[in-house]
């Protein structure tokens, strides 16, 4: 009963999206109250791949209702996109299964060209280019469209070509780039508010009324605590909160209703974008651990495509998203990819002008000078990817975690050793 939090407790990618599946069918509801379709996963439905970037997870459990929380940035186009996409793999997509909140705020074609022209002038930070700081710093600056406002499509469709215009006039003045079509992009809006206006809902009262009917209630993180706006490597993150805090202000739900935050990290670290990254490793031990981009699961971002970046464990950063959250668990994904490698490494602190830190430090230009001390672990050479429970897993393996446990103070009860669904193994 109450909410499960499931959240990234890394810098993203960390396989949430499969153990939100595992979880999702116990769930009666699954939330998203952060981020828009910057974030992104794939499942798979029998023969066919689909790739998820703002419907919750449990769109693929015919019991469950979808919740977009008021915390979300949606873009209508690619939402109704992602919709039809999951449509056609014989899923149904209807207010029955769907609901998004009325105060979340909308991302427009124009936050997407201000976000693609920043980056192209080399004043970014990496983005995913879905225009999802454009839209959180309208939110912020009380001149942000609410998804609301789709329920007079003609309205909402005026108050796009507003914004478009005006987005016009500064892609021109600050970056020299054509305009976009407002009164093509408004015809489009409105229509797209038309279809979307069904699935308008008081979010606050759904989640509190099924508080008060003791649902299961599972809220999923996008992004991850290293990317919060607040608490993540600034100005190297996303703009909203991916932290525990988010799900109270992005979801309208009350502090003491959360009952369990699981974190997922990967068994080894990876960062898309700038920023930050103690434990990246270069080289043929960066090629080993990210792939060749040849297999799904390989290290390569699942909305853009770029290779990840890639290093090796950091307890302390653990460590530190642990506590920020309160986890009272870790989901550990990936173990299968460190099979085969004699010797692996732990981050266990940092090392900054002589001085060694425990604690990860909040000043991002401080983070930019750690190097990173490791404590070196005998790995494992058994194939892992055939086991099923705890009990079969190597000592060698079982001696990492404990490691990882000890370090960061949280207990490790979900693992992963492929990308299968019958590969996650949870403990007993
Ligand atoms: P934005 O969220 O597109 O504005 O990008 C801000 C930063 O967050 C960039 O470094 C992105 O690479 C990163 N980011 C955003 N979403 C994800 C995600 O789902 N996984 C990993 N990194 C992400």
């Amino acid at each position: 009963m109450g909410i499960t939090v499931l959240l990234g407790a890394q810098w993203g990618d960390e396989g949430k999206g499969r153990i939100v599946d595992a979880l999702a069918q116990d769930a009666d509801i699954v939330a998203r109250f952060n981020g828009g379709d910057n974030a992104g996963h794939s499942i798979t439905i029998g023969s066919q791949v689909v790739k998820l970037h703002l419907v919750p997870s449990g769109i693929f459990r015919d019991t469950c209702l979808n919740v977009l929380g008021n915390g979300v940035v949606l873009n209508p186009r690619n939402l109704l996109k992602e919709m039809a996409e999951i449509r056609s793999a014989g899923i149904e997509v209807t207010p029955r299964r769907l609901r998004i909140s009325q105060s979340a705020h909308v991302i427009l074609p124009g936050h997407i060209a201000l976000d693609a022209a920043r980056e192209a002038a080399g004043g970014g930070i990496g983005t995913t280019q879905r225009g999802i700081g454009f839209a959180y710093m309208d939110k912020a600056s009380r001149t942000g469209i609410r998804t609301g406002l789709m329920a007079d499509p003609e309205a909402f469709g005026d108050a796009v070509q507003k914004h478009t215009e005006q987005v016009n006039k500064t892609l021109a003045n600050e970056y020299g780039r054509g305009p976009l079509d407002a009164h093509e992009l408004a015809v489009e809006y409105a229509n797209a508010a038309r279809q979307l206006a069904p699935y308008l809902d008081n979010t606050f009262h759904i989640m509190q009324r099924a508080l008060a009917d003791g649902k299961r209630i599972l809220a999923e993180g996008a992004q991850a605590a290293l990317l919060d706006i607040d608490h993540g490597t600034y100005p190297f993150v996303t703009s909203s909160n991916a932290t525990v805090g988010g799900v109270i202000t992005g979801l309208a739900v009350p502090p003491q209703a959360i009952t369990r935050v699981v974190g997922v990290a990967k068994a080894f670290a990876t960062r898309v974008g700038g920023g930050p990254f103690v434990t990246e490793l270069q080289g043929e031990m960066a090629l080993r651990l990210r792939g060749t981009g040849a297999n799904p699961w390989d290290e390569y971002g699942s909305t853009t495509g770029r290779p990840r970046r890639v290093g090796w464990f950091d307890a302390v950063a653990l460590r530190y998203t642990a506590q920020l959250n309160g986890m009272s668990e870790v989901a550990l994904t990936k173990l299968d990819i460190l099979s085969g490698i004699d010797v692996l490494k732990i981050c266990v602190g940092y090392l900054v002008d002589g001085t060694q830190l425990d604690d990860f430090p909040q000043d991002t230009a401080v983070l930019a000078r750690c190097t990173p001390v490791y404590e070196e672990i005998p790995g494992w050479h058994e194939d892992v990817s055939r086991m099923r429970t705890f009990a079969e897993l190597p000592e060698r393996l079982h001696a990492y975690l404990r490691r990882i446990e000890t370090l960061c103070g949280v207990r490790v009860t979900i693992v992963s050793v492929g990308p299968e669904r019958e590969q996650l193994i949870l403990s007993s």
